[in-house]
């Protein structure tokens, strides 16, 4: 969602801040702004659209001198995507200028109250009441205004913040919304996310709730509640800047879909020593292990649909009732959560509205939380008991691909691990699980060197309207996963489904030519689903299906087009089935001419519930 970048130094910020901005497009965004503060006051240039319009609109910076000021794109909520609803918003009086990421809950309130003192509000947004109310209170001590009105804001928030009367000053403020400081050698930066900053510095500090910082080009101060002022701990950001950039691949979505085997990796192999998997990232008592009644795994989009596989494994594994759960629904479900539930949050940004809700009801009701998350420092990282961390780089892409890899492989550890605890497992089958494991990224490399045969398969479907996944078991979780894929980033209309299911109704839209893909990796389940695939083929269905090596006997005769992946442990195969459909999405997508990476209408992190 929106992106905050500033700077200031004795380099020219806007050129600095139209870099920054640009590198967080794949957040998602409708607009962007900068402002630049110095001798002449606070100038100000915004344009719905791309950054691009804002560089041209400032001749890429040329236009827009000084060495101070913020940008911001914006993916809007409150007003439409608009010039004057974009960031950033000037105060009444003219002298403060603010960015904001998150979304103000009381502001229609205050906005009241200030309009009832006389303020003229210009835009539709709560940006522009924080804005507002900083000046409100500002009698000189910026400091003391941004802390009065930090007060009194309800909801999430990252304000990055400017003042005419202090040129070379830029303010920061947050709660539940995150921000970097970097420490640059020609001056400081201030981020919503460090890809914006890390061509000029890897030593960042991470602002924690309530606390607001003052930054000129040679200092960072910072103060907690009742401006005190504080120490933090500078923090080396250790992932290099390419992770953050194309590499020569033309979309960010196939650079990570080609970096799963080594992402995976990096996720698997620290942990697992000796044929054991070690979880030194978790703590849990043995004794706690066997109390538990149920475990829930909580999640939005594609961390549910990891979800949904690894209730199917842990299930299995464990012997405990495990149930999937999408977070927006969650919390208002009366779930049964108390001391003798595990609740497992899986966020790729931990930044993820709902999901950092669920995590919140949970501990309020004594549950404990274990998250997996891939961006150190996150609230959902922050907050919960234990997290393990996925550790798959950054992930530009708004499609996610590593991210979901990544957590499926910690689901793996997780559920061997229970289960060793738990004396589900036997030595035999602990042995074989972790011997799949290792073996999983020359798998996924080997299904990547194959990706021609999906590009070729993309160019026979891509013009199809509706397509329909069908699976059973574990193929049914990965349906879903890779039904999501399809439509976000293709915009071609597709379900999935319980292959059983479709007899119940669906199987009424199925007509001559209707392409049906079918997930058939999981081969204890590999007759039923052929029986399905029959159903739907008698009644016109083209069929593409995905199965293992040692499948392809079995559906050859009803399949008009086959992909094969390579056999393995069959708690595993989601992790190597996907990746032909990650392909084949992203295939599809690009001969239809779509933008990839930044899909219409989506955002990477979603931040408002
Ligand atoms: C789909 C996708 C989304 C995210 C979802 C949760 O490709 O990326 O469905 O999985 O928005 O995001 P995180 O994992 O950041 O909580």
């Amino acid at each position: 969602m929106c992106g905050i970048v500033g700077y200031t130094g004795s380099q020219e910020a806007a050129p600095i801040m139209l870099d920054g901005l640009r590198r967080l497009e794949y957040r998602g965004y409708d607009s962007a702004g900068i402002v630049i503060s110095g001798d002449g006051g606070l100038r100000l240039c915004k344009a719905k659209g791309y950054v691009e319009n804002l560089s041209n609109l400032i001749g890429g910076g040329a236009l827009m001198k000084g060495g101070t000021g913020i940008g911001h794109t914006r993916w809007a909520t409150h007003g439409k995507p608009s010039d004057e609803n974009a960031h950033p918003h000037i105060s009444y009086g003219g002298k403060i200028a603010i960015v904001h990421n998150g979304i103000i809950e009381n502001y229609a309130k205050l906005r009241d109250m200030l309009i009832a003192k006389g303020v003229q509000f210009k835009s539709e947004t709560d940006t522009e009441v924080a804005c507002n109310l900083i000046q409100y209170f500002y009698d000189g001590d910026i400091l003391k205004a941004v802390s009065e009105a930090a007060l009194r804001l309800e909801g999430s928030y990252a304000l990055g913040i400017v003042c005419e009367d202090f040129p070379d000053t830029l303010l920061a403020v947050r709660k539940e919304s995150p921000l970097v400081l970097g420490v640059g050698k020609d001056g400081n930066f201030l981020a919503s996310d460090v890809a914006a900053i890390l061509q000029h510095t890897r030593d960042v500090y991470y602002l924690d709730d309530d606390e607001i910082a003052v930054v000129t080009p040679r200092s960072i101060k910072f103060y907690a509640a009742g401006l005190v002022e504080t120490e933090k701990e500078l923090s080396r950001v250790d992932w290099d800047i390419s992770a953050a950039e194309k590499g020569g691949y033309e979309h960010f979505m196939f650079k990570e879909i080609m970096e799963q085997p080594e992402a995976v990796r990096k996720t698997l192999s620290p942990r697992i020593k000796d044929g054991r998997v070690l979880l030194d990232d978790v703590r849990f008592d043995p004794d706690y292990l066997k109390s538990l009644s149920r475990i829930y795994i909580v999640g939005c989009g594609s961390a549910y649909h990891v979800g949904v596989v690894a209730k199917y494994n842990l299930e299995k594994l464990l012997r405990i009732p495990v149930e999937a759960c999408l977070a927006s629904e969650f919390r208002y479900a009366s779930p049964l959560v108390g001391d003798k539930t595990l609740v497992i949050c899986i966020s790729q940004s931990g930044m993820t509205a709902d999901t950092i809700a669920a995590m919140r009801e949970s501990k309020r009701l004594g549950a404990r939380v274990l998250s997996i998350v891939n961006v150190v420092g996150s609230v959902i990282a922050n907050e919960s008991d234990d997290v393990i961390y996925t550790w798959a780089g950054p992930e530009i892409a708004v499609a996610t691909t590593k991210a979901y890899s990544t957590q499926l492989a910690v689901t793996y550890l997780i559920g061997l691990y229970m289960a060793d605890i738990l004396g589900t497992i036997t030595k035999d089958e602990y042995d074989a699980l972790v011997r799949g494991l290792l073996e999983l990224p020359s798998k996924l490399e080997k299904i990547l060197s194959s990706k021609e045969q999906v590009q070729y398969l993309a160019s026979i479907y891509f013009n199809k309207e509706n397509i329909f996944f069908i699976g059973r078991n574990i193929d049914y979780a990965l349906t879903l996963e890779s039904s999501l894929k399809l439509k976000e980033i293709s915009y071609i209309h597709s379900d999935a489904y319980a292959a059983g299911e479709l007899k119940h109704g669906t199987i009424s839209l199925i007509e001559d030519g209707t392409l049906v893909i079918a997930m058939a990796s999981y081969t204890q389940l590999i007759d039923k689903t052929v029986s399905n695939i029959v159903e739907v083929k008698s009644r016109g269905a083209e069929i593409l299906t995905l199965t293992t090596e040692s499948g392809v006997a079995s559906v050859a005769h009803t399949s008009d087009n086959i992909i094969t992946i390579p056999d393995t442990h069959e708690v595993l195969l989601p992790s190597l089935a996907v990746v032909p459909m990650q392909l084949f999405s992203y295939y599809v997508a690009l001969m239809r001419g779509c933008s990839i990476d930044k899909p219409r209408n989506l955002a990477k992190s979603v931040t408002v519930e």
